[in-house]
């Protein structure tokens, strides 16, 4: 066969093929696969990469400070809050029972509505303890007025408080929700405030927290 004899024949054969529409389409995803394949094949690359330094990482930390991350906790080091969990919505009946007077219960408390299960604190919030009010309640104004001595600041009514006792509030729920023990379990439900009710008065023997 001569050249101009071939010349002729290869657009018939091209022509062909494209009539064909499963040759077209196996001949159009070709490239595609296999640029699929080497993005596939990239990833697999950077994903071992990160495995491996972050385990080397760790073990390195763990050799030098003890502890998995170089010192920083936060809740992000607690393998317990990856585990998908429902919000469970409590009452605040429910809630009372978890104030540490049965051990078989875990140690709850609240603030500005969020519940906590303070367990790992039982130290500072079990029956006996200095912050055993807080247990098994949302105590958000006690928090804010630094009160540990009254009764009627254990509540959520935050009326009449000042900018800097709301912030104060505002602080403590950031430091449940950033503890590296401490886990969020969900909500309780709160009684609304009568805005009749009489405000508590302030209390006189706060003790604000040592810096
Ligand atoms: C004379 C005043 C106070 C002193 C000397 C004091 C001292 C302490 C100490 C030494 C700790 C344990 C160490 C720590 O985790 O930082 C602690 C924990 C704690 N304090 Fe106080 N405190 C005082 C007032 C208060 C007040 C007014 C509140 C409430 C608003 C409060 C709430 C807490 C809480 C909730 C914890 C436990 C933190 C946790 O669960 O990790 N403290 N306090």
């Amino acid at each position: 066969m001569n050249d101009s004899e071939l010349k002729q024949r290869r657009p018939q054969a091209d022509a062909a093929s494209n009539a064909d529409p499963e040759i077209a389409t196996t001949r159009a995803a070709r490239p595609s696969a296999r640029s699929n394949n080497n993005r596939l094949a990239w990833w697999a690359i950077v994903a071992r990469i990160t495995i491996t330094m972050l385990g080397l990482s760790i073990c390195m930390s763990y050799l030098i400070t003890e502890t998995a991350f170089w010192g920083h906790s936060s809740k992000w080091t607690n393998w317990r809050n990856y585990i998908p969990r429902q919000k469970r919505v409590f009452t605040q009946l429910e809630l009372a029972k978890h104030d540490g007077s049965n051990p078989g219960l875990p140690l709850l408390l609240a603030i500005e509505g969020d519940v906590y299960d303070v367990s790992s604190g039982w130290g500072f919030y079990g029956p006996g303890s200095s912050y055993h009010l807080f247990a098994g309640h949302d105590a958000s104004r006690a928090f804010g007025t630094n009160c540990l001595s009254r009764k009627d600041h254990v509540t959520h009514d935050t009326r009449g408080l000042s900018e800097k006792e709301l912030a104060g509030i505002k602080g403590w729920h950031r430091y449940f929700d950033n503890h590296q023990q401490y886990v969020k379990l969900g909500v309780v439900q709160l009684s609304p405030i009568d805005p009749a009710a009489p405000i508590p008065p302030p209390c006189e023997d706060a003790k604000p927290r040592p810096k």
